[in-house]
């Protein structure tokens, strides 16, 4: 089983990642890929990578950081990207839904540093490790007007909530859709019309991934407390589930579709 996306690079874990990596590895999980969000989350997923043999960083600006980037930020990220662990630019994206700390991120501004990782991506010959919230619509239109930069396959969607339209959309453009503990919530998400199960189902078997988003989105029964990768588990077993097959036909295929994507994974 593989943790295509988590933050163990992110504060809550400073002190005990140690203990947090064995515990995953212990039950399973066999790859932790850890994403960056900033320059400096990106530098420590790169580090964390460094130090175990089952770690892996893809490195990135989250479009909710995309007004803090200073001048050459690019050429920083690049130097970062250009590590040999480094298996993919991410999460980037767009993100329209309102913060309490500091709202939506201007949109242009989002667009603008999306593109200039997009290029970069294509520069450095890696897939794409998307995040989208509330704005789907304008992601694929970015990506189609960007096609040229696509590697094939072009990436995965992480923590995929959107229409039936966008699945659709980003699957025709080859990406992988990955899906988080939140799968296991009853109901809708806020500003969402579609549920995660029904998204789940349609996606085909062959480009279903699996990732935690560790700290957030714990699947249930532990909701409430802090996420982690030995947990990408339960929500495997969930899909599986959800999807009529056994656990283990679902773990190989979902980690067959993971080297898919990212060729550098070993
Ligand atoms: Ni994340």
């Amino acid at each position: 089983m593989i943790d295509v996306h988590c933050h163990l690079n992110f504060k809550t874990f400073a002190d005990d990642y140690d203990v947090v990596i064995k515990r995953a590895l212990a039950k399973g999980v066999t790859r932790i890929i850890n994403v960056g969000t900033s320059l400096e989350s990106s530098e420590w997923a790169v580090k964390l990578a460094g130090q175990y043999d089952e770690l892996y960083a893809i490195v990135g600006i989250h479009p909710h950081h995309a007004d803090k980037v200073q001048h050459d930020w690019i050429g920083k990220l690049e130097k970062i990207a250009s590590q040999p662990k480094v298996i993919a630019i991410g999460e980037i994206g767009m993100d329209f839904y309102e913060y309490k700390s500091n709202g939506i991120v201007d949109p242009k501004r989002q667009e603008e540093v999306f593109v200039e990782q997009i290029k970069l991506a294509h520069k450095l010959n890696l897939p794409l490790q998307i995040h989208n919230r509330h704005a789907g619509e304008k992601v694929i239109e970015i990506l189609l007007s960007h096609k040229s930069h696509l590697l094939n396959p072009p990436g995965m969607f992480h923590c995929f909530a959107a229409t039936k339209e966008v699945l659709k959309s980003a699957l025709q453009m080859g990406f992988a859709i990955g899906f988080d503990g939140n799968v296991t919530y009853s109901g809708l998400a806020r500003g969402e019309t579609v549920s995660l199960p029904d998204l789940a189902r349609e996606v085909p078997l062959d480009r279903i991934v699996t990732e935690t988003d560790s700290p957030y989105l714990t699947p249930l029964p532990y909701r409430g407390s802090r996420n982690e990768p030995s947990y990408v588990i339960i929500t495997a077993e969930f899909i599986a589930k959800l999807r009529g097959i056994s656990f283990e036909e679902f773990e190989a295929q979902t980690d067959k579709n993971t080297h898919a994507i990212f060729p550098k994974l070993r």
